[in-house]
């Protein structure tokens, strides 16, 4: 075997640092990443750059960048076998974003449902950042010739447009990038608010009590669990157009206990809503009691966090620069 074809497939993913993860985010993302990175050589951001698209406060964003890589150490990223590095400490992101600026359309952008619901939520700050949001995710993943991007079923648009702006680069300048995929769960890719099982659980949303977040104590993730609403009936039936409630928590006791989705029917069947729901609650909570615990621990120690993203930012910038430096060639820009 060639070296080339020995090489292992690319990942790269990311997460905003704008508060703790959720549960949304560790089933519709970080668990897979955990899986995936056995077989794939991969890369994980903390995104803080795409954070700043809506207002943050300076040192709360500090804290949550650093307490994100703690999480993502605690779910079981392995730093040594992951490169896990801050956006920020890449320069090549925000240089490769204002090159594919100039190959992404003012028109495709305009119609992607992210800048659109998050522009409605924040009226008062429709900034360019939020509209350029999208090229930057594209850097993001152009750069690393990622193969495979692993990311809840909101991103699919994004990912989409990725491989518009990289087939568009392409097609004038040859062969530059990776054309990559989206890799999205069968199960858990939309995890939904638990007080409005209509929309998609969210940080953003946290204060309705409808966000459970991977860091909260297991008295409020029970109580956030008792609280959910459900459906009219009794029944624990998967069926999200008439039982959105219930089927969204199905999904979530499916994933947290490995069950698959007609064993959660059979062990509920006969038994109400109160029941079904408690053991959501304690699955969620076993689930993320030992995340929660090493990510408090280790986010006590910031010189060690500190070496991981020095580590992370070293070995990103590497693979970074050089797709960085084939695509300042191909534009005609004179190397240094
Ligand atoms: P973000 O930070 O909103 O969410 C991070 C990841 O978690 C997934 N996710 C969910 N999955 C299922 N159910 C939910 N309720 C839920 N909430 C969040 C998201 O799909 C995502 O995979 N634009 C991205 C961040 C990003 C990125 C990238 C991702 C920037 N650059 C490059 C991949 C590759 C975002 O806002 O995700």
């Amino acid at each position: 075997m060639t070296v080339e074809t020995a090489k292992k497939k690319v990942i790269l993913s990311g997460i905003q640092s704008s508060g703790a993860l959720t549960l949304g985010s560790y089933i519709g993302a970080i668990r897979n990443w955990v899986e995936l990175s056995e077989e794939y050589d991969c890369y994980y951001c903390i995104v803080d750059m795409h954070a700043i698209t809506v207002r943050q406060d300076p040192e709360t964003l500090r804290r949550n960048t650093l307490e994100q890589l703690a999480q993502y150490v605690a779910a079981g990223l392995d730093p040594k076998r992951n490169v896990l590095f801050v956006q920020s400490h890449v320069p090549s992101h925000a240089q490769l974003g204002w090159v594919l600026g100039c190959y992404a359309m003012f028109g495709e952008l305009s119609r992607m449902t992210q800048f659109k619901e998050k522009s409605a939520k924040n009226a008062g700050n429709i900034n360019a950042g939020l509209f350029t949001y999208p090229v930057l995710m594209a850097a993001d993943i152009l750069l690393y010739q990622a193969d495979l991007v692993p990311v809840g079923d909101d991103q699919r648009q994004h990912l989409e447009i990725t491989r518009d702006i990289a087939m568009r680069f392409n097609g004038i300048y040859g062969e530059t990038f990776k054309i990559p995929e989206a890799h999205i769960p069968k199960l858990g890719a939309r995890v939904m608010d638990l007080q409005s099982p209509g929309n998609k659980m969210s940080k953003s949303e946290a204060a309705s009590g409808g966000c459970v977040g991977i860091m909260d104590k297991p008295e409020d993730i029970m109580r956030a669990f008792k609280r959910a609403v459900t459906d009219s009936g009794s029944e624990v039936r998967f069926d999200p157009e008439t039982k959105p409630g219930v089927s969204n928590l199905m999904q979530i006791y499916a994933v947290c206990a490995n069950k698959t989705l007609p064993e959660v029917e059979r062990e509920f069947s006969g038994r109400g809503y109160g029941d079904f729901k408690r053991s959501v609650g304690e699955a969620v909570i076993e689930t993320l009691r030992p995340i929660r615990e090493d990510a408090s621990r280790l986010a006590g120690d910031r010189a060690l966090l500190a070496e991981i993203c020095a580590d992370g930012a070293e070995r990103a910038s590497l693979a970074a620069e050089r797709t960085l430096r084939n695509v300042y060639d191909k534009l005609g820009f004179v190397l240094k």
